[in-house]
């Protein structure tokens, strides 16, 4: 078994060299690393091949049961072989369930993606989120293929796993659908963030006619390295400025604490969208919003909040999760936890093997 240390620091040749296979065998693995770009940058916009390619991957694998000559390399050194036993489909998309992703897993925690297939090549997650292209910068529209995985990546591997305390009852996100209004932040040659806007006149879910009645900031997440920068302000402060003609925009009820911080900073220093701003539950009517401005009125801030790096997590009663439509993501089953439209977690429950 040969390996080759990942290369996963910035300025260096991305991650595909994180593989070597064996002599003779095929070598788009280890060819990649010179080419110096990441997928987002050359994926095509064609997710039908890019399943094909998945399953071809997943169908060698089989084949080479029990005998594989391939291991992955993670930064802490330890080496995961690639067999079929580490590798899971994971649904890109809650409404298309065909748009699979390949994964690889740590065999010790099954939970935590170390790396994905994407043009015939592995890559480690961190990789997979990386650009060379310096004009992908800031705040971007999600249009492509390759930037809808991006979010993928960012929503149900980085911040459904990786950066979400699992032990404890905290926020989370599905997979995003297809046709998601969604905006990525890149900085510094990464994707270190994301939101999504629920439009006016959209459905608020599959199987209602119920529409948004108000543009409305439904998901975001800033990756923890970056947060309290200024980033989620930045979103949302785009989000308002991006629909200047409403009278009346929306946050998705429930708001975290760390989000309601962010409201009112920014309406602090914004006081013209204190009459704009509303928490609102779908479809967005009278009785369905409160507004942000006024709820900071009436609730005194948390003592400790500003003197800790990180808010207490929410914790939501039984009742309440009922209530919210939500579950236990590892209680539930694949299509089912990918066919609610409410915000729940999102994890590998999407993913089969
Ligand atoms: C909510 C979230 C997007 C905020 O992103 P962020 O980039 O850290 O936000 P900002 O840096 O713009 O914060 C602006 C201000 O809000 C307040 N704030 C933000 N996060 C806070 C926190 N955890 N505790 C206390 N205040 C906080 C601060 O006053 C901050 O300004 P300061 O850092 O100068 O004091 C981020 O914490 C996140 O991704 N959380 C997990 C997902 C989530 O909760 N999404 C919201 C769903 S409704």
């Amino acid at each position: 078994m040969r390996e080759r240390r990942m290369r996963g620091s910035r300025g260096q040749p991305p991650g595909r060299g994180a593989v070597l296979p064996e002599p003779g065998m095929k070598t788009e693995a280890a060819c990649g690393a010179a080419a110096g770009v990441y997928p987002v940058d050359v994926l095509d916009d064609d997710p039908d091949a890019h399943r094909k390619a998945a399953l071809a991957c997943y169908a060698s694998l089989g084949e080479g049961a029990g005998a594989s000559s391939e291991v992955f390399c993670l930064p802490t050194g330890e080496q995961v072989k690639l067999e079929a036993s580490s590798v899971y489909f994971c649904t890109v998309h809650r409404d298309e369930p065909q748009h699979k992703i390949l994964v690889l897993v740590n065999p010790q925690d099954t939970k935590t993606v170390v790396a994905v297939y994407i043009k015939e090549s592995w890559w480690s997650t961190e990789d997979a989120i990386r650009t060379s292209d310096p004009a992908r910068e800031g705040l971007m529209k999600v249009q492509s293929f390759g930037e809808r995985i991006v979010l993928f990546i960012l929503n149900v591997i980085i911040f459904g796993r990786l950066e979400r305390n699992l032990d404890d009852d905290d926020m989370f996100f599905l997979p995003h659908s297809v046709k998601e209004q969604a905006k990525i932040m890149w900085r510094h040659g990464a994707a270190v963030g994301f939101y999504t806007t629920k439009m006016k006149g959209s459905l608020c879910g599959s199987g209602t006619g119920v529409c948004y009645l108000l543009p409305v900031f439904d998901t975001v997440f800033v990756r923890r390295k970056h947060r309290r920068q200024g980033l989620g302000t930045a979103m949302l402060r785009d989000f308002c400025e991006t629909f200047p003609d409403d009278e009346a925009l929306g946050v998705s009820y429930p708001m975290s604490p760390a989000m309601y911080q962010v409201c009112r900073q920014f309406l602090l220093v914004c006081p013209e969208e204190r009459g704009r701003l509303w928490e609102v539950k779908p479809p967005g009517a009278w009785g369905q919003r409160i507004n942000i401005w006024l709820k900071v009125q009436l609730q005194p801030r948390l003592p400790d909040w500003q003197h800790t790096q990180e808010i207490p997590r929410r914790r939501t009663s039984a009742v309440m999760r009922g209530l919210l439509g939500m579950t236990d993501p590892d209680s539930l089953p694949l299509e089912t936890a990918a066919s609610r439209k409410c915000r729940q977690k999102p994890g590998l429950d999407t993913c089969t093997s």
